[in-house]
């Protein structure tokens, strides 16, 4: 599978942070920073030779917006998601939640259209709008569906917070029935030497609003708020005692508020997944009428 290059991950991180900076410090609902952050990802995969839709609606704060990409080959029916949330905080520039997952799905989608690879999957990458206000733009994405569109997805992986400074490598899928995804990410970090855990998310980001349609979800997360133990630093290293990520929500959440290890192997990851779900043997079932 790829190596997703970490520089240019990190440049779109970049790039993040200078909209951020731009525009008040944050890429919030409603405001500027998040606009520009829409048009400097839709930009990426417009050149790529991807299809993208915007898809708005509106919020307490304003006006926020999904963006939607699609690779246009692979089967209709066999539709293979990955997305991440790409508004921040009001409080900063929002790099590692959730520039990173943002930066991941973003780069690794643009390895697969350079790739030659012919997907036999419909690959579609979103990037939505109001996570941080209720998971609002995945909750109206999958609102808009009609149940033919909602049947046609087989899977949505979701990527929020994968860089963090003090990083753990944890693995959900925040669905009882079970499915394979979880096992695929978990094998990656087995297959790589890397410890991992699950973790349960309890529905906090917006693999959720796919969960509630009974569409199978899973991601990867490396952690916020909640302190690492001591067992963890031992097995993943970094700092007993303190923060996955000392900056969650806060406004020291920039481009220094990011491990590399941890991007890089989130990066790959996303970017395995993606191969691996572009490719992978739905059967050809018949198109709707
Ligand atoms: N969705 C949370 C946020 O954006 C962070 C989070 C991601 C929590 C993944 C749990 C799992 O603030
Ligand atoms: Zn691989
Ligand atoms: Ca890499
Ligand atoms: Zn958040
Ligand atoms: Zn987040």
């Amino acid at each position: 599978s790829p190596d997703i290059s970490l520089a240019n991950t990190q440049a779109h991180l970049n790039q993040l942070q200078s909209i951020a900076t731009a525009n008040g410090g944050n890429r919030y609902t409603g405001r500027a920073g998040y606009t520009a952050s829409i048009a400097y990802v839709k930009g990426k995969l417009d050149d790529a030779g991807f299809t993208t839709t915007v898809q708005t609606f509106s919020t307490s704060a304003g006006q926020s917006s999904n963006l939607i990409a699609e690779w246009p080959v692979g089967h209709a029916n066999n539709v293979v998601m990955l997305g991440g949330h790409l508004d921040s905080v009001s409080n900063g520039a929002g790099i590692n939640d959730n520039g990173s997952g943002s930066a991941g799905v973003l780069e690794s989608a643009l390895a697969y259209a350079a790739s030659g690879q012919t997907a036999k999957n419909r690959l579609r990458v979103a990037f939505w709008g109001a996570e941080e206000l209720g998971l609002l733009g995945s909750k109206h994405y999958m609102s808009s569906l009609s149940t033919t569109e909602k049947n046609r997805i087989k899977v949505y992986l979701n990527f929020d917070m994968i860089g963090s400074p003090n990083p753990g490598y944890f693995v959900y899928d925040d669905n009882p029935a079970g499915n394979g995804a979880r096992d695929e990410l978990t094998a990656w970090y087995t297959a790589k030497g890397i410890p991992w855990e699950y973790i349960d998310v309890q529905g906090r980001s917006d693999h959720a609003a796919f969960r509630s349609y009974g569409i199978p979800t899973a991601g990867i997360f490396s952690g916020a708020e909640t302190l690492k133990s001591s067992s963890q630093a031992q097995k993943w290293g970094g700092t007993a005692g303190r923060a996955f990520d000392p900056c969650y929500h806060s406004s020291c959440d920039t481009t220094s508020n990011i491990n590399a290890t941890a991007l890089d192997r989130g990066a790959d990851l996303i970017g395995h997944m993606l191969w691996l779900y572009a490719a992978k043997d739905y059967g050809t079932t018949p198109q709707p009428t």
